[in-house]
């Protein structure tokens, strides 16, 4: 089954349990208040999840849930996983070993013996018997759900803004279902002190008689077994599969600028990296969401499958070039040559024949993208929401910069400067950044159509850009260092952005780099001249209304490196 697929189906079948789950602890909830009430919610509850629909529905998602997670556990082929995962990986299996004894002495009692196993019983079961078992189960199951839940959201705009409510969500069911179950719990404890009572409650739930729960027992037992025998199984498929993958064809996998690891076929390109020891970003556990495993494929792309559904559906929200992939989404066959493009806190990486630049004149495009009125809208806002829309703004500008094969060479506190042409040339470069304006132009109607809402108004921004001949060279500043370009006309670009706020257009560029990106069509366009008193000389400009009707020149595109 393809992956992307099975990785869908895992999601719903996810989503179904944990919404049952959470339907269940509410229904706990309601202890607070009175074992009737809890009783009467379950009632309701029951109309779903005791339909036959209902209860095909919940089978084939615990059914689907169980063994999609089974098959990707022992499908892995690299065992270094980041804490979240290695919890949701334990929690996962470990529910299957409580769950199972419950649904036996519950639902199974229900259905094949006829008992009522509404509150009075379950509680009379459990309370203060089993309560630690069931305590622990719930928290599994919640925390389970919860790191599952998370690393599927935290990729949306809108998480961020709803996080603090679904922390407080998180914390507060199964907290208040425990507290229900408690206190309930306590009063059935209380009721069936009484042996009368004690008897009546037996008739009324039809308890199971001594065979039946002799039967229930064996029932339960057999059901931990054949859980432990399947995660025994598991763990031996595991230890054969390492086994099998030493003694797999290997491939030669080369890390531009850094090391060649030798990888047995079969594991994701992710694994293969990461099982040797070099660090790669992932924030989703491999399931094509975080895009920052992404890497740009240097040699060897022709070997590689075309892209499936999710990664070609992240490749395409990132506008990446046809040479960027996804690292968890590939399994190399034949030898390759990759250059990670996120590494660290999120920086773009830097190319490999930078990694030790002392420094070269070199000439290069310059873009510097500001935000316009940013004062007013950082004015009396929330840190944490500030900080959100400009990484809303930011990302939508990085994601252009890097499909153009452009790099951000700093924050300009308000905007960032882009370096284009670095490795192709000055006249490609240019080709480049237009490409990327255009494409920065269009990202932002999708940018607004999500914050503008919040901010009053639309975000507009005000673009400057220029070729120029600067020095490029790695900086060391304290215990970092980080490639920069310096120069004077590395300045020009941010002086050209600033007369694009004051004219009203959204570029302001130089004639010099428009002649380089073999602008010829210029219609349409205002042109004025900006003098340099320091270096006493003019500067030819082109201002542009909308960068997207810039009409490109034939051939340009995103830039690949040469
Ligand atoms: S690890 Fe998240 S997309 Fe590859």
């Amino acid at each position: 089954m393809p992956a992307s697929i099975s990785q869908n189906i895992r999601l719903v079948s996810g989503l179904i349990l944990f919404a049952f789950a959470a339907a269940h602890f509410l229904n706990h909830a309601v202890g607070l208040f009175s074992l009737e009430a809890m009783d009467e919610v379950q009632e309701w509850r029951l109309v779903v999840t005791r339909s036959w629909p209902g209860m095909i529905v919940l089978a084939a998602a615990l059914l689907a849930h169980a063994v999609l997670a089974f098959t990707k556990t022992i499908q892995r082929g690299a065992w270094r996983l980041p804490a979240w995962e290695l919890v949701q990986l334990l929690t996962g299996f470990a529910i299957p070993l409580l769950l199972l004894p419950h649904v036996i002495e519950t639902h199974v009692a229900h259905a094949l013996l006829g008992v009522q196993d509404g509150y009075l019983y379950a509680l009379a079961l459990i309370w203060p018997r089993a309560a630690w078992i069931q305590t622990a189960l719930l928290l599994l199951v919640w925390l389970h759900g919860c790191i599952g839940l998370h690393h599927w959201l935290k990729f949306r705009s809108w998480y961020r803004l709803a996080q603090p409510l679904l922390i407080v969500l998180a914390i507060a069911v199964p907290l208040a279902a425990l507290m229900g179950f408690m206190v309930s719990g306590r009063a059935v404890a209380a009721l069936l002190a009484d042996p009368a009572m004690a008897e009546r409650m037996r008739q009324v739930t039809h308890w199971p008689g001594e065979l039946d729960e002799k039967w229930l027992g064996l029932l339960q037992t057999s059901a931990r077994i054949a859980v432990a025998a399947l995660l025994v199984a598991g763990a031996t498929i595991i230890v054969f599969r390492h086994i099998a993958l030493l003694a797999a064809p290997k491939v030669a996998i080369a890390v531009a600028g850094g090391t060649t690891v030798q990888a047995a076929v079969g594991p994701t390109l992710l694994e293969m990296i990461r099982s040797n020891d070099i660090p790669h970003r992932s924030e989703c556990g491999g399931r094509a969401r975080c895009g920052l495993c992404r890497i740009r494929v240097e040699e060897g792309a022709q070997a590689l499958p075309p892209p499936g559904h999710a990664e070609r559906v992240m490749l395409a929200g990132l506008k990446a070039p046809e040479n960027v992939r996804l690292a968890c989404q590939i399994r190399p066959e034949g030898p390759l040559t990759i250059t990670p493009l996120v590494v660290g806190g999120g920086t773009l990486a830097q190319p490999a024949e930078h990694a030790d630049l002392q420094g070269e004149r070199r000439t290069v495009c310059l873009v510097a993208i500001r935000v316009r009125a940013f004062p007013a809208i950082a004015a009396d806002r929330l840190a944490s929401d500030l900080v959100f829309l400009i990484n809303e703004i930011f990302g939508a500008i990085g994601g252009a910069v890097e499909a153009s094969a452009g790099r951000i060479d700093r924050f300009l506190g308000d905007g960032v400067l882009a370096v284009f042409g670095e490795q192709q040339g000055a006249d490609q470069g240019c080709r480049a950044a237009l490409q990327a304006i255009r494409a920065i132009d269009i990202a932002m109607d999708r940018v607004n159509d999500r914050i503008a809402a919040e901010i009053g108004r639309p975000v507009e921004l005000a673009m400057g850009a220029h070729v120029a001949e600067t020095v490029v060279g790695q900086l060391r500043l304290g215990g970092t260092s980080q490639l920069a370009v310096l120069g004077l006309g590395a300045e020009w670009p941010a002086r050209l952005a600033e007369l694009a706020a004051t004219r009203g257009w959204q570029l302001a560029m130089s004639a010099r780099m428009a002649a380089a990106a073999g602008l010829d069509d210029l219609d349409g366009t205002m042109r004025e001249r900006l003098a340099d008193a320091e270096q006493g000389s003019d500067l030819d400009i082109f201002g542009v209304q909308r960068a997207r009707d810039i009409a490109l020149a034939a051939g340009a595109g995103p830039g690949t490196p040469a």
